[in-house]
């Protein structure tokens, strides 16, 4: 167990058209300890330490997307499921990528065991990646998303809630109810407690008489201990004769949701072409 904090070791990327500063020591190989810039093949995450390597290898890469099927297209966003054990090292790229921008997450577990949901923005030149999320193929906790990243330069335009709204349309599909992998940042139980809210309370506003969380969380493949946890913190549960009560007064239910924010990318399931991991 390493307790000391490890020092920023590349300190900028390049990605596509970006120049993206990094947040977070990642741990690449040693042979790039010496390097302050990193240049990224933005389509197989290939990562050189010189521009000239990477302007040779893009004449020779021919992927112009993740390697992997792509499950959902609307417009000009694609999601693309890769999985770790057919391309492990497109796995293992992404994972040093992400750990950039990620501070307590150990992302160097077998990537063998994952499923990467890469979502693009895709125009003539080929689809370029906005964000990703992990999932383990068979998780004991229920847990459906390992780790979530938009990249900075999509920060902060919807992408992170469609990536947990596309988590959860996947739950929906194997029937599973999810929840993501603990220790969340700052920003992703932000983004969750957003998502959570809007969802929960939109069902509620529309909804007519009793409703139970256990209702809730076969609607919305949200674990009930979250819908819960959720809905205490907006203190909308009350404990009654030894039953939890949930109280939807429709003012106070606008009120919350329109303090969490807008409702950002929304997933058109119809677009969603997938069947579960076997
Ligand atoms: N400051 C304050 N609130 C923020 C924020 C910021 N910098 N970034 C996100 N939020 C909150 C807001 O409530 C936002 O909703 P709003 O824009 O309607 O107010 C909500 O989170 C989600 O915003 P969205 O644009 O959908 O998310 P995103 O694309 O920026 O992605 C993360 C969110 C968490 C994926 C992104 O911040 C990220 O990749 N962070 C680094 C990696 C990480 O911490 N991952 C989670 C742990 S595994
Ligand atoms: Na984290």
């Amino acid at each position: 167990h390493e307790e000391f904090t490890k020092v920023k070791n590349i300190a900028t990327i390049e990605l596509g058209r970006y120049e993206i500063e990094t947040w977070y020591f990642s741990p690449f190989p040693p042979e790039y300890n010496d390097c302050l810039k990193l240049y990224f093949c933005e389509f197989c995450l290939n990562f050189m330490k010189r521009k000239e390597q990477l302007q040779r290898h893009m004449r020779k890469c021919d992927l112009k997307h993740p390697p992997g099927d792509e499950i959902y297209r609307s417009g000009t966003l694609s999601m693309f499921e890769v999985d770790g054990k057919k391309n492990k090292v497109y796995g293992q790229n992404l994972c040093y990528l992400a750990k950039l921008f990620l501070d307590h997450k150990t992302l160097y577990y077998d990537v063998d065991l994952f499923l990467f949901y890469i979502l693009c923005e895709c125009d003539e030149r080929g689809c370029h990646m906005v964000g990703y999320f992990s999932k383990e193929k068979h998780s004991e906790e229920s847990y459906n998303l390992a780790c979530i990243l938009t990249l900075p330069p999509y920060q902060r335009k919807g992408y992170g809630k469609f990536l947990i709204a596309f988590s959860y349309e996947l739950s929906k599909k194997e029937n599973k109810v999810g929840t993501p992998e603990r220790p969340l940042s700052d920003l992703g139980l932000l983004s969750y407690r957003g998502y959570w809210t809007r969802v929960l309370l939109d069902i509620l506003k529309k909804h007519k008489g009793n409703i139970s969380i256990k209702e809730l969380s076969d609607m919305t493949a949200i674990k009930s201990e979250d819908i819960l946890s959720t809905l205490q913190s907006l203190e909308l549960i009350q404990y009654r004769k030894g039953q939890h009560v949930i109280c939807a007064d429709p003012k106070v239910l606008d009120r919350h949701l329109k303090a969490a924010g807008r409702g950002g990318l929304e997933v058109d399931v119809s677009k969603l072409i997938w069947t579960p991991y076997k």
